[in-house]
């Protein structure tokens, strides 16, 4: 009888070394296939928490992505893009200033992007370019997931009608909230977003909820369980101009900038509010929206924040 599985020691010395060529070949053809390539896109970059927050939601739910900073001309990003759609990346997010760009350049948009006129995560998926707009979702989860907050019955002021603002318009009023008023320093531009917020999508999104434009000098006698601060202020380190006499009982103040404590939070936690916090849980919700657009999983947010937290 003859073992056919006996060779003589010069072939299995060979069958052993193809073995182990073919191993190391399909390794990293696996490895250089299947991770997903994804980026964030910006002008200034250097300062973006987004890869240490993808990689930690990569960790976490052991997804094969990678995820990096890409820093584009200002006049470059379209066919930044376009580069990465030909390297075969998944989708980026966008950050400022590209997010009114992206919004134009995407083949469809959903409809958070599209009332808010800008776009924060693209999905490439053949030749459709997905656009959304994740922003507003992150700040009603980090508010609700986070903060415990109940928007039922809620007074909430919106100060500020700049993108930020505009970007989180649509999911506010989406949690029916008893009242949404939205302040701005310029006035029109806050009667603007209410008059075309209302006719794009009439009274049947917001059936219980009263939504008006007011000025910083017609707040004075009103009072907010929940007021948050859209304008580009902290950056500049000024405060808007609005009535100390804001906060109702128990109030919540929001800011969206995060990474140091500005003006208005300062001010909200001398003239009342009882909670005070800035925008890292609503970078940290908005990019796991991000992630569960182009993965499809939704990664824990808040063992990320603590992280971040932390580091602060
Ligand atoms: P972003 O995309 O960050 O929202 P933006 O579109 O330039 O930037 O909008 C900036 C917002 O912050 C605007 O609502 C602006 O008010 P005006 O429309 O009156 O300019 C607001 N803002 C900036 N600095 C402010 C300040 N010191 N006080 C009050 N509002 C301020």
């Amino acid at each position: 009888m003859r073992d056919g599985s006996r060779q003589s020691p010069d072939k299995s010395v060979s069958y052993i070394g193809i073995a182990i060529l073919y191993n190391a070949c399909s390794e990293f053809l696996r490895s250089s296939q299947m991770t997903d390539k994804y980026a964030v896109i910006g002008y200034p970059i250097a300062h973006s928490k987004s890869p240490q927050i993808h990689k930690m939601f990569r960790d976490q739910t052991g997804e094969d992505i990678s995820y990096e900073a890409i820093l584009a001309p200002l006049d470059g990003f379209a066919a930044t893009v376009e580069r990465l759609r030909k390297e075969a990346y998944k989708g980026c997010n966008v950050t400022v200033p590209f997010k009114f760009e992206a919004f134009l350049l995407a083949s469809n948009r959903s409809d958070r992007a599209s009332t808010a006129k800008a776009v924060n995560t693209l999905k490439f998926s053949n030749s459709e370019l997905l656009g959304d707009n994740t922003d507003g979702v992150g700040l009603v989860n980090d508010l609700k997931n986070n903060l415990n907050y109940e928007f039922n019955e809620k007074r909430i002021l919106l100060v500020g009608a700049g993108g930020a603002a505009w970007g989180v318009l649509l999911p506010l009023l989406m949690e029916k909230p008893q009242q949404l008023v939205i302040s701005n320093r310029t006035i029109a531009k806050a009667e603007e977003a209410a008059r075309i917020l209302c006719s794009n999508f009439g009274c049947h999104i917001s059936d219980s909820t009263e939504f008006v434009a007011k000025s910083f000098s017609d707040l004075s006698g009103d009072k907010f369980n929940l007021v948050i601060n859209a304008t580009s202020s902290g950056l500049s380190d000024e405060m808007p101009d609005i009535p100390e006499t804001i906060f109702a009982s128990g109030a919540l103040a929001y800011d969206m900038m995060y990474g140091r404590e500005t003006l208005f939070m300062k001010f909200a936690r001398k003239h009342g509010a009882a909670i005070v916090t800035d925008g890292l849980g609503m970078l940290v919700e908005q990019a796991a929206e991000s992630f569960f657009i182009w993965r499809g999983v939704r990664p824990e947010t808040a063992p990320v924040i603590a992280a971040l937290r932390a580091q602060q």
